[in-house]
């Protein structure tokens, strides 16, 4: 018998029991618009890929970490002790940063795209929900290492929940572990990071994942509007997976350059009756939001300076949902100038988050 045979013998096997073939059909189904916009279809495939890496580098990881009272001291030895612990490290928390910013360039990709409209309805809720899920890793992730940046930053962090009249005291100190930010809320942070996240992320992507399958990819308006004779597109697989796989290889470069040359920094360990050291600030993915509501809340002081940060949380959630429900207010082709006003939005709510960041930068203390 030959190779090629005892291939096919095995592959008639499995697919007899398993229909590998009609996986396949599924598959090959999907084509991809080829137009001059093409370039942000890469920016979901790039998210999914530093996804992978943060699952592979944070099992490394996980194998040496050891959440509670000797947190920090865990981290050190990763850090310091461990061969190529530091790189594991650095590349952990780099490829965060850069997944965080990668969702951000798909997500305004495909608002601009309208790739919202129907019927991709639920795969913006869905990327919505990916997206919240992937800032919580990310503040939960931050406070693991318990030095004095991510002890103090943690701290401010939860103030914003805990101003939520009512439920957010509770919440905050459910999070916290107790009144204050302590072992507890790594112990917390830890479970909810390595467990309950992955646990609900995981899902939800496949989902995703499966009904930009299903659909196929949104062209945007100015392609729709061209005659089918007019309009090219190429095949998912393999013609573009191939191109997906060549900026992967792109992204593991700029991921490898940033971990070695910049090499994630360790701090001192926290100090819970310390001062807070000076330029305590969020990372700059929370920038927006934390100056957002700090300048709300600014607004609304003065007379109803008791109300100033609850309006600030109120009118923030507001342009979430508005932001979130965009597919009911602009849903197809013929929206017009809903269609329009739409755009706008998007435009005012990039320029709101790079203005905000910047003031948020410039006023660190
Ligand atoms: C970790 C987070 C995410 C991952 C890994 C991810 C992954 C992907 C991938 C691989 C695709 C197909 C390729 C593409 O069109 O770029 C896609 C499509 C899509 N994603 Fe995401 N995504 C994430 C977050 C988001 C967010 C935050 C949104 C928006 C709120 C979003 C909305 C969409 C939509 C509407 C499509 C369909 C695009 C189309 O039809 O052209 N995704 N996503």
């Amino acid at each position: 018998m030959t190779t090629k045979s005892i291939a096919n013998t095995v592959y008639s096997w499995v697919d007899e029991r398993l229909g590998l073939g009609e996986l396949a059909k599924f598959a090959r189904k999907k084509t991809v618009p080829v137009h001059k916009q093409s370039f942000w279809y890469y920016w979901g495939g790039i998210s999914l890929f530093l996804f992978l890496v943060q699952c592979f580098t944070g099992v490394l990881l996980l194998v040496y970490y050891r959440p509670g009272a000797d947190a920090y001291e865990s981290v050190r030895q990763i850090t310091f002790t461990m061969h190529f612990g530091w790189l594991i490290r650095s590349a952990h928390a780099w490829s965060a940063n850069l997944m965080m910013l990668s969702v951000l360039v798909h997500m305004f990709s495909v608002f601009f795209m309208k790739a919202y409209r129907s019927p991709r309805e639920f795969g913006w809720f869905s990327g919505m929900m990916l997206l919240a899920l992937a800032s919580v890793f990310g503040f939960s992730g931050y406070l693991l290492p318990m030095d004095e940046l991510s002890f103090f930053a943690t701290k401010v962090g939860l103030e914003i929940p805990a101003a939520i009249p009512v439920i957010g005291p509770i919440i905050a100190n459910l999070l916290r572990g107790g009144p204050d930010v302590s072992e507890f809320t790594v112990q917390r942070f830890f479970a909810l990071h390595v467990v309950v996240l992955p646990a609900v992320f995981i899902p939800l992507l496949a989902f995703h994942l499966w009904l930009v399958q299903k659909h196929g990819n949104a062209a945007p308006p100015s392609e729709e509007a061209k005659p089918a004779s007019q309009r090219k597109s190429m095949p998912f697989m393999p013609n573009f997976l191939v191109k997906d796989l060549a900026m992967w290889i792109i992204s593991l470069n700029v991921l490898a350059l940033l971990a070695s040359i910049f090499p994630w920094q360790l701090g001192k360990q926290y100090d819970a009756l310390a001062p807070a050291p000076l330029g305590i600030h969020p990372e700059w993915y929370f920038m927006a939001p934390f100056e957002m509501l700090k300048l709300l809340g600014l607004v609304f002081s003065g007379k109803l300076a008791a109300l100033g940060e609850i309006a600030g949380i109120l009118i923030f959630t507001l342009g979430i949902v508005l932001w979130l429900l965009i597919p009911f207010y602009d849903p197809n082709l013929e929206s017009g100038r809903r269609g329009r006003r739409a755009h706008y939005f998007g435009l005012f709510a990039i320029f709101a988050l790079l203005v905000t960041t910047a003031i948020g930068y410039w006023t660190i203390r």
